[in-house]
């Protein structure tokens, strides 16, 4: 018989509930044990550095020479190995041209298993999207990164540079090391939002404030989310503390973005503001979602709005601020370089204060420095893909279709193959006679084929504007008592910032 006290917890109700989530329990784990065995028997004819028997490679993921460790695995394992996140997430990491090129030529969808954690946040724009509808968005914006529409942002470049700049010069006079990443990032989202988002004034609110943080903690709450398996299942992790920070992170990211469309909106309904519109030849990101019809004259969904202004107002600012300010890392290492683009500088300049169009064009070995330190910094180090058909690789091996493949951008700028001495910074790797006859899919700051960056000439000319006014106003040098230390998280920062000595050269404008 059952004791009285106990009768409760074997009730009917409770002995069937109980009966009903062990069943579910139970299919739960039959199905991602055969996942397993099907990721893994697909992967069968490559090797791979040993795993821990539950946590997979994720023990060394979460270690801060991870990044080294994947370039020592990429020497042992040649083309590719296997990586696993726990026992269930399994991915073909590749870091050679040849196979980067047979699955990156293709348009396969993002891995679910990694993406799917963003849409909670980014929902599904463009970064996320496939098929039909990605085609259709990305058909749509792909004129508000039009030539035209990006010759005004020089202007826009320089103004927030020098506002970034002039706080810089206090800072100097301290005279001592400090973190640039933060000053960088500021500028990064108010470069973005006046560009792209319409925004009027200058500088950042405290909402705009939040915002940068707030996907501070996203990106790196995400990047612990990919490498821990017990954070895989959506309601599991909400029930957590990480996931319970990610959605107030969430939270606050779209208070954000919600304004930004609501005032947009707003101004859209002054009649005078929609006749300046429609006579403008060219419009910029917003207008376009906002003023966008389909063939049956429906407008994009709210939904459809939000996540695009999400997916870009993250991937507009995040990656050019990891790529802003490795490069400077990368002059103060480098003396000699720095100089040289220093130089470059000043005889575009003369003595103008800014730069106009044409002059980006003659920036060439400030450009060539900003390709080395992407090879060897890259914004963003590893991206997904889930394949839809069949690939076959150069060396006969092959994946069936369902296979999941991590593309480690990272390893794959420091191939010796491809780049001898890769540890050495070398600009004229990518003058024009170096560059020819290298493997298209060798270099890829900015993924390649269908799927890659529509902001890349965005990112590339603000890059340019950025660091020439940086260079040209302060001389950058290290701080040896703080080497920065490299961390994936999402894009590539640095655990402990980027610490930076300057120099004012005493340049500011009309100096
Ligand atoms: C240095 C700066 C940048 C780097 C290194 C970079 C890198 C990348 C990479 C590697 C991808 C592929 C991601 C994947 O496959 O998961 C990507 C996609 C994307 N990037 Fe960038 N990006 C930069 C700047 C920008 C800017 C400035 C914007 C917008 C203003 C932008 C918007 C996007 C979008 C929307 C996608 C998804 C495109 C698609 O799938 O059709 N990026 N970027």
């Amino acid at each position: 018989m059952v004791p009285s006290f106990l009768s409760p917890i074997f009730s009917p109700l409770s002995l069937w509930v109980s009966g009903v989530i062990l069943v579910i329990g139970f299919l739960k784990l039959l199905r991602l044990l055969l996942r397993r065995q099907k990721l893994a028997r697909a992967m069968e004819s490559f090797s791979g550095p040993p795993t821990h028997w539950l946590f997979g490679h994720a023990l060394q993921a979460k270690q801060t020479d991870f990044l080294e460790r994947v370039v020592s695995w990429a020497h042992q394992f040649p083309y590719a190995h296997q990586l696993w996140f726990g026992q269930f997430l399994g991915f073909l990491n590749i870091y050679e041209p040849d196979y980067a090129k047979a699955v990156y030529s293709r348009g396969d969808p993002k891995a679910p298993d990694v993406y799917d954690f963003f849409l909670q946040w980014i929902g599904k724009g463009l970064l996320v999207l496939h098929g039909p509808k990605w085609f259709q968005h990305r058909k749509l914006l792909t004129p508000g990164f039009h030539y035209d529409v990006l010759k005004p942002y020089v202007a826009v470049f320089a103004e927030c540079t020098h506002a970034m700049l002039d706080k810089w010069e206090k800072k100097a006079l301290e005279d001592k090391s400090f973190d640039i990443f933060c000053d960088v990032g500021h500028m990064a989202l108010d470069t973005l939002m006046r560009c792209t988002f319409g925004k009027g004034e200058k500088g950042l609110c405290q909402r705009d404030n939040n915002y940068y943080l707030a996907v501070s903690d996203l990106t790196l709450l995400m990047q612990q989310r990919i490498e821990s398996f017990q954070y895989h299942n959506d309601f599991i992790y909400w029930l957590t503390p990480h996931g319970r920070r990610f959605l107030r992170a969430c939270k606050m990211a779209h208070d954000h973005t919600d304004q930004v469309i609501r005032k947009r909106k707003e101004v859209l309904k002054d009649e005078k503001e929609q006749e300046k519109i429609q006579k403008r030849k060219h419009l910029d990101f917003l207008d376009i979602l906002l003023e966008a019809r389909d063939e049956n004259g429906l407008r994009l969904s709210d939904t459809d709005i939000r996540a695009e202004v999400d997916t870009f107002m993250f991937e507009g600012h995040d990656t050019t601020t990891s790529g802003i300010s490795w490069f400077l890392y990368c002059m103060a290492l480098y003396p000699e370089h720095q100089q040289r683009c220093r130089e470059e500088v000043r005889e575009i300049l003369g003595d103008k204060d800014s730069f106009q169009w044409d002059d980006l064009g003659k920036m060439t070995y400030l450009t060539m420095c900003i390709k080395e330190s992407f090879r060897l910094y890259p914004p963003v180090p590893q991206v997904y893909r889930q394949l839809s058909k069949p690939v076959n690789f150069v060396d006969g091996r092959s994946l069936p279709a369902g296979s999941l493949i991590s593309l480690h951008i990272y390893a794959l700028h420091r191939n010796s193959a491809v780049w001898p001495d890769p540890e050495v910074f070398d600009p004229l790797r990518f003058s024009p006679e170096n560059m020819s006859g290298r493997h298209p899919f060798a270099f890829m700051p900015f993924s390649a084929g269908p799927r890659n960056c529509i902001g890349q000439q965005f990112a590339m000319n603000e890059m340019k504007v950025v660091t020439a006014l940086c260079l040209h106003r302060f001389e950058f040098s290290l701080d040896p008592s703080r080497v920065p230390i490299k961390m994936p998280q999402l894009i590539l920062r640095s655990k402990n910032g980027i610490h930076l000595h300057l120099k004012s050269l005493g340049r500011g404008p009309g100096k």
